[in-house]
């Protein structure tokens, strides 16, 4: 399964970026979307990030017009009739992705591979509205994605192994860390450890045992600083699997194990505070500081990259 041409369906934030990085490794780069001016933000968006990679010596100026060459932007359907990989990144609602999947059955090749950047829809609900379920995949990428290495890659039920293997190779290819995940469960991996953390974390703040500032402190300077360099399993090798074993017989019992959305972050989403993009979160971003603390994230995230893994 060679993957030569690409259609990256949604130009959204997840899809422009996406579409970016194919380019720069690719020939062919389709972008689809419904709505022109979607597009034409896209463009821009796109075109601005270049400019911005060149000026800090990540692109030279022969990559950035292979890139810029290898995009093209559509609103057409038959974009679909020719490629080998359509990746999916439309709005997060089931009845739209239902709908786009049971449209492009009937555009696609045989072997055209169907991937999803789904954050958490079930690959084996989506798959149902895919003609030939085998060649269906989630491919999920992780914001911002040009910075973040890891790419997750989900089989459904029915996914063949040679379509694992072929978004597998692709990640590799355009520079990413792809890890398989092997069965379609509720928050694949990284979101299932994401929200274990963020149910202790705010466990722990609501009942005024750490202050906020404390509880990510604890996490920059401390775990999720090793946590850059070793996975959790490593971390415990290299603590004392003894240690951690005895730690684990009172420490299991006393963790916050709620079902329930945690307290906190339900009197933030009820009062419309949903953080950076709505300037009020746990922490204040209004005025310029949504965009100083995004500039400043950026920043620090291209120093780990380079600092690790060039
Ligand atoms: N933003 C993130 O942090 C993130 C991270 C990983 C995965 N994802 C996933 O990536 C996907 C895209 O997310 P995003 O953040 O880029 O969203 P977005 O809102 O920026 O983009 C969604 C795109 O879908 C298009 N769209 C909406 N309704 C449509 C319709 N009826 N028909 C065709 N196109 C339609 C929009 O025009 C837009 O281009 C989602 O499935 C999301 O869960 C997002």
């Amino acid at each position: 399964m060679n993957i030569q041409s690409i259609v990256v369906a949604g130009a959204g934030t997840m899809g422009s970026s996406m579409a970016q990085i194919f380019a720069k490794y690719h020939d062919r780069v389709v972008i689809y979307n419904h709505r022109e001016v979607t597009l034409q933000k896209a463009q821009e968006r796109i075109e601005e990030n270049v400019q911005t990679l060149m000026q800090a010596g990540e692109l030279t100026q022969r990559e950035a017009e292979h890139l810029l060459g290898a995009l093209s932007y559509t609103t057409e359907w038959n974009c679909f009739s020719s490629c080998d990989l359509v990746v999916e990144n439309l709005a997060e609602d089931l009845p739209i992705k239902q709908a786009f999947y049971e449209k492009i059955s009937s555009l696609v090749r045989e072997d055209t591979i169907i991937a999803t950047n789904t954050s958490g829809l079930s690959i084996n609900t989506l798959a149902k509205s895919v003609q030939g379920a085998n060649r269906f995949i989630g491919m999920h990428w992780f914001n911002p994605p040009h910075l973040i290495p890891l790419i997750e890659i989900i089989k459904g039920d029915q996914t063949d192994d040679a379509v694992a293997q072929a978004i597998y190779q692709l990640s590799v290819t355009i520079n990413k860390k792809p890890v398989i995940v092997n069965r379609d469960v509720a928050g694949f991996a990284a979101n299932r450890l994401q929200f274990a953390v963020l149910r202790e974390a705010l466990d722990l703040v609501q009942k005024g045992v750490i202050s906020k500032e404390g509880i990510d402190d604890v996490m920059k300077y401390g775990l999720g600083f090793r946590y850059a360099c070793l996975g959790p399993l490593e971390v415990s090798d290299f603590g004392g699997l003894d240690t951690f074993y005895h730690i684990s017989s009172y420490l299991m019992k006393d963790l916050c194990d709620s079902k329930e959305v945690p307290e906190l972050m339900k009197q933030h989403y009820e009062a419309g505070e949903y953080g950076v993009k709505t300037g009020a979160g746990f922490y204040d971003y209004s005025g310029d500081r949504a965009q100083q603390a995004t500039k400043e994230r950026d920043e620090k995230f291209l120093k780990l990259y380079h600092a690790l893994y060039e």
